[in-house]
């Protein structure tokens, strides 16, 4: 998708006038904001504004609304639905939390920290473990993604099955409403009934009621050991058949179980020639499972003792357990590194889907057939989070046929993929969310009641439509 730049400068004149122009960037400043992580999109902004607290974020707001102009919130912009990407560049303004990046307090005897929302996710993780705490969200673009994108997303990522969504680590946010004022609900009391639990409404909402500014997170104590292993199966049966069995014996203490086909190695390799990697991609699919825990337990012990007995019965085919940091890292770097070999082959279809686990595998097999039947050609690229029943079910094109016919093929991969999804009752946005890329699709499967619940909602706190418009829904 490519969409013209058609700004009107006198706007652009105007925010300067108001703001000042140390918060607002114009012309070619802003097209690095109006680009999407994979470069499939490039569109533009009547200004990007870049206040430096949250005072600035309420004359931001205002002055943006005053105008007539729409805003779109945008953190790390590592996003892959264009929640972050503006669609009407001559009526929209980006608003970019990136110099609110400051830890406000960190009250360890709490186990809670109160962090500005443009801090990116990795500093955070860093600066609450240097207090010997532990932040578990964890994914690929953590050195990258802003906190409050990922409160805004409800970020998934690896260590769900063990920690849940970003929703299950907010105790608390602050957010300016679209009419410029705050809700200040930055608590960090971990129980708190006092009526509806207003912050819920903004955790997913991908900046259509309101700009997060700062957030209140649960943390952890640190798990001082994880053991990390990698090991290769016969297939995405087994790789379940083997994560059930995890359930049972490592119970509590698995933090991630993901599942990868052997392609995943060939992609990691084309990302990143250099990384070692300790096994040939010869088995038909791999699991990435991590145990961590603390004080008497011993992890390393467990794993070894689940990956013996696994080979015993069968189940493992090949396996490795990282015997350092640097070893365990070189193993995530993997599963990290094939979105980066995805997006280096070119444009491609990206899913993002859950079903029931009972049905995960049944489900990746006919939907893959399903593509494949009609368009021989492509290559089916399968993995994520066994344990969530999350898969990220991609489609990389026929490359050959060339560039004219990638869009199609995206086209109708996207289309047969949920057709054989809505058999399985599943969900086209497992952590991602909607955007203004899978907007159509949502809209599509939307009952008529929450459609009615959502638009009131929003109607109610942005009547006049100037947050994130075209995101999610139209409301038009
Ligand atoms: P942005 O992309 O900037 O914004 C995302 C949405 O939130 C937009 O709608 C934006 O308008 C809104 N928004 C941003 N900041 C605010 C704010 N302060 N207030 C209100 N609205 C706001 N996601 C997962 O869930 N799990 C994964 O495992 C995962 N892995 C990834 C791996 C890679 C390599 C990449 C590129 C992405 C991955 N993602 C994953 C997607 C992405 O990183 C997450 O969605 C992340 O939470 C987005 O954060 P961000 O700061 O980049 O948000
Ligand atoms: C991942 C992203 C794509 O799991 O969600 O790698
Ligand atoms: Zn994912």
């Amino acid at each position: 998708m490519m969409l013209t730049k058609d700004v009107d400068t006198t706007l652009d004149a105007q925010l300067i006038a108001r703001l000042g122009p140390d918060l607002v960037l114009v012309g070619e400043a802003v097209l690095p904001y109006c680009r999407d992580w994979h470069g499939d999109v490039q569109t533009g902004a009547v200004a990007v504004l870049r206040p430096r607290d949250t005072v600035e974020v309420q004359a931001c707001v205002c002055t943006a609304v005053a105008l007539g102009l729409a805003i779109v919130p945008q953190g790390g912009n590592t996003g892959l639905v264009l929640g972050a990407t503006p669609d009407a560049p001559a009526r929209q303004v980006v608003i970019t939390l990136e110099r609110m990046t400051r830890i406000r307090s960190l009250d360890a005897d709490n186990f809670s920290a109160v962090v500005e929302a443009g801090a990116v996710l990795e500093v955070v993780k860093d600066r609450v473990a240097e207090a010997g705490l532990f932040f578990p969200l964890s994914l690929g673009a953590q050195g990258s993604c802003r906190i409050g994108g990922n409160v805004s997303t409800n970020a998934g990522g690896i260590n769900v099955l063990r920690y849940g969504m970003t929703r299950e680590l907010v105790l608390g946010l602050e957010v300016v409403l679209p009419d410029g004022s705050l809700y200040e609900g930055l608590s960090t009391l971990r129980k708190d009934n006092r009526g509806i639990d207003l912050k819920q409404l903004f955790i997913g909402a991908e900046g259509t009621l309101g700009i997060i500014t700062a957030v209140s997170l649960k943390l952890l104590p640190a798990p001082d050991q994880v053991a990390t292993a990698l090991v290769g199966l016969a297939g995405l049966e087994d790789v379940i058949a083997l994560y059930r069995r995890a359930r049972r014996d490592c119970c509590d203490l698995m933090s991630a179980f993901e599942f990868m086909p052997p392609l995943a190695i060939v992609l990691a390799r084309e990302a990143m020639p250099d990384l070692p990697i300790p096994m040939d991609a010869t088995c038909p699919a791999y699991a990435l499972i991590e145990i961590s825990g603390s004080g008497l337990v011993d992890v390393e012990d467990l794993m070894q003792r689940f990956l013996e007995a696994a080979f015993e019965s069968g189940l493992a085919l090949d396996g490795v357990i990282a015997q350092s940091t640097a070893q365990a890292r070189n193993l995530w770097a993997i599963r990290e590194g094939m979105n980066l070999g995805q997006a280096q082959r070119g444009r491609h279809m990206r899913t993002d889907i859950s079903v029931p686990l009972s049905r995960l595998a049944d489900f990746v097999a006919e939907a893959e057939a399903a593509v494949l039947a009609e368009m021989p050609g492509c290559v089916c690229v399968s993995y994520g989070h066994v344990g969530d029943g999350n898969v990220h079910l991609n489609v990389l094109p026929d490359y050959t046929l060339g560039p004219d016919r990638v869009d199609p093929q995206i086209l109708n991969a996207k289309k047969i993929v949920n057709a054989v999804l809505d058999r399985y009752d599943g969900s086209i946005s497992a952590e991602h969310g909607i955007g203004r890329l899978k907007k159509d699709d949502f809209e599509a499967r939307l009952p008529a009641v929450h459609r009615g619940l959502l638009t009131r909602i929003r109607q109610a706190l942005d009547p006049a439509a100037s947050m994130n418009p075209g995101c999610q829904i139209d409301l038009s």
